[in-house]
């Protein structure tokens, strides 16, 4: 008698930074100068809500400028990327963006990383009643340290997916390395990219800056986030969201400024902040095309394709994989 049960997708944790580490890691970026946040701590249950309402701030164009991209270009970027491949998609979140391309990938197996397979779970397992037919592993990894994804993503060639822009929130020399993992992880396959290009400051900084104070909530969230994991006692009132475009460097940054003197504390440790002291949690590059492409090239990639908006603001791209 033929099973009625539908498929489930299969769910992989790999190795996760001891506690300990990540201590060590918090308070050594505490206690540089200037004092540093890694921008993944951005992202606790309230933090990543709070990303998703920026998404739909009318001053954040990337996440509605790359949706447009897709939704016109789509047809054309699936004649140009290998049919039929596994579709990787890095820091999958809810998965939404991915699935929107099955119909027009038509993908062998679908496989979401994300930092924790946990947080994939009820995403893939309401996608996979949505697409019974296709095969879905969920795998926690941090691809931001390492992308090594784990063998049960399987054989074949692999169209690694990175929408979001979020290759802004690499340096340059850590995104050339991220690169060069996706080439060697796409066997043969390709990467298919979301790039945030260099535009106005009219618009860049409101988008990081934004009316309501989303980005600023957003921002500052980052401090309970610390006080949860380090046992640290700051308090938010005491910081301000700044968000500027430093030119020499092609990037908006984003930082914390103390509003006031005060000292800061954790088990072990402290740190006084002067008034007007920074603390830098964030980058996010704007590239022009062309080094963009050639970064692409220096990681490994060929057959280079971008498809970009009319106001020239972002940028899809496609980049075929070279055998080492
Ligand atoms: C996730 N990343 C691409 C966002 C960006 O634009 O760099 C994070 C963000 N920071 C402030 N607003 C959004």
């Amino acid at each position: 008698m033929p099973s009625t049960e539908l498929p489930q997708p299969r769910f992989v944790q790999c190795h996760r930074a001891e506690p300990a580490a990540l201590r060590l890691e918090l308070v050594a970026g505490l206690q540089a100068g200037p004092a540093r946040i890694a921008p993944k701590y951005f992202y606790d249950p309230l933090g990543s809500r709070l990303f998703d309402a920026i998404t739909e701030l009318p001053e954040y164009y990337p996440t509605r400028t790359e949706a447009a991209l897709l939704a016109v270009h789509g047809p054309a970027i699936a004649a140009s990327v290998p049919r039929g491949a596994t579709l990787v998609d890095l820091g999958a979140g809810n998965c939404e963006k991915a699935a929107g391309l099955f119909g027009l990938l038509q993908p062998a197996r679908y496989v979401a990383v994300d930092i924790s397979a946990d947080h994939l779970r009820h995403a893939l397992l309401s996608l996979q009643r949505r697409f019974p037919d296709l095969d879905m592993l969920g795998v926690g990894l941090d691809f931001s340290a390492q992308l090594d994804l784990p063998p049960e993503v399987g054989p074949g060639p692999r169209l690694l997916f990175y929408p979001g822009s979020s290759i802004g929130n690499f340096t340059p020399e850590q995104a050339l390395t991220f690169l060069r993992q996706v080439r060697a992880a796409a066997q043969g396959g390709g990467l298919l990219i979301g790039v945030d290009l260099l535009k106005p400051l009219e618009v860049l900084v409101p988008a990081y800056d934004d009316a309501l104070g989303v980005t600023a909530a957003f921002n500052l969230n980052v401090l309970l986030h610390l006080n949860r994991l380090l046992g640290s006692d700051f308090a938010v009132q005491d910081w301000s969201h700044q968000a500027c475009f430093n030119e020499a460097d092609s990037r908006m940054e984003m930082h914390l400024q103390a509003r006031r003197e005060l000292t800061v504390r954790w088990p072990g440790g402290e740190r006084r902040f002067a008034r007007g002291e920074r603390i830098h949690t964030e980058n996010s590059y704007k590239y022009r095309l062309g080094d963009f492409q050639a970064l692409l090239a220096a990681a490994g990639f060929a057959q280079v394709q971008a498809w970009t908006d009319e106001r020239g603001w972002f940028a899809m791209v496609w980049a075929q994989a070279q055998s080492a």
